[in-house]
């Protein structure tokens, strides 16, 4: 299915919401559907309620009010996705192809990429079904080997600049190299080598860090300025820190900036790898988390969003793990 509206037909109370960052998120609430209901003191300090069900409403309400507005609503609450270009690297399952689904929904862009042409052929068809007046692309790419890792990388930035009409406003990247790699990095300890305990790493620990060098090494060419467009490197997942992710998210932020970095965390999310790894019972892992749920790909999409909208967000890892950790 398309990627849900979270927010449609649900009831918001914004307190405090005439006036910065409430009003903000009250007509943000509106514009993804929600009725929003706002609730300010008038100078009194008696409390004034305002139910909102548009955007117009506001504005209605605002002009015949002689409440002072810190915040006017000069427009309604910008779509920050629409009409920009992302590449999801992994995009063609769990997560990343939630991520795809979403990005398309605000009306980006899409470009997935895939280990075979054929799953790459069925998962651009099926976005492509969901939102036909879309761009949906995709290229191949293997990236669990390091000898070819950059050079793959490359070709799929290329592809993507050119299948989407020019540089590109975002990159997520969700892919790992799977469980056959994971199952050489457990072998037993006197059956280790090097090669094998690095093979699980070559993809999701390397590639991201290899984007965030050929995104520096061609200022422009792979993503938008930042002036333009708060172009945004989003550089995959990762386990709480201080694990694999935040390695090349502390290095590689800084160094990119303005173009922002996050890294999202997130617990257990109902995909193909959490399939494989629970042996086809994802249900074992909502022991053990506040919400007794295991996320959806959808949910986690929700993240990337957040993640990839807001020019204020960079440097940090955003965890998304059911409460997990507080559990
Ligand atoms: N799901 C969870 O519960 C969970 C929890 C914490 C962290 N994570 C992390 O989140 C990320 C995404 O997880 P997911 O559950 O969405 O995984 P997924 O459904 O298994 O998707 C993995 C993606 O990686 C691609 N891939 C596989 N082998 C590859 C290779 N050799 N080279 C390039 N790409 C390859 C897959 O392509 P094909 O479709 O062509 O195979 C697919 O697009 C992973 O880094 C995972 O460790 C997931």
């Amino acid at each position: 299915m398309a990627h849900p509206h979270f927010l449609l037909n649900t009831r918001i109370l914004t307190i405090g919401g005439f006036s910065g960052l409430a009003f903000g998120v009250a007509s943000a609430a509106l514009s993804s559907g929600s009725k929003s209901h706002i609730t300010l003191l008038d100078t009194d300090g008696l409390p004034l309620d305002f139910p909102f069900n548009t955007g117009n409403d506001i504005q209605d309400k605002y002009h015949d009010s002689d409440l002072h507005l810190h915040s006017p609503l000069s427009m309604a609450h910008p779509n920050f996705l629409l009409n920009t270009r992302t590449l999801i690297i992994g995009g063609s399952s769990g997560i990343g192809f939630a991520v795809a689904s979403a990005a398309l929904s605000s009306g980006s862009k899409a470009h997935i990429t895939s280990v075979t042409a054929e799953k790459l052929s069925t998962k651009i068809t099926q976005l492509q079904a969901l939102y036909p007046a879309a761009h949906v692309s995709g290229s191949t790419a293997d990236l669990a080997d390091t000898d070819t890792l950059e050079a793959n990388l490359q070709s799929v930035l290329d592809a993507a600049v050119k299948d989407t009409g020019g540089p590109l406003d975002h990159i997520v990247y969700t892919a790992h190299e799977g469980m056959s790699n994971a199952a050489k990095s457990n072998a037993k300890l006197v059956e280790i080598t090097a090669t094998k305990a690095l093979s699980t790493f070559t993809a999701r620990l390397l590639g991201p860090l290899l984007i965030g060098k050929l995104v520096a090494a061609n200022p422009g060419r792979y993503l938008k300025p930042a002036a333009s467009s708060s172009p945004h490197t989003h550089l995959g997942n990762l386990r709480p820190p201080p694990t694999s992710g935040s390695l090349h998210l502390w290095r590689v932020a800084p160094e990119l900036a303005p173009i922002r970095v996050n890294v999202i965390i997130p617990g257990a999310v109902r995909t193909e790898l959490l399939d494989e790894i629970s042996g086809g019972n994802p249900d074992m892992f909502t022991k053990g988390t506040l919400t007794k749920e295991v996320g959806s790909a959808e949910g986690a999409a929700e993240a990337y969003l957040f993640s990839m909208r807001s020019a204020l967000a960079t440097g940090q890892g955003f965890i998304i793990d059911n409460g997990t950790m507080m559990a």
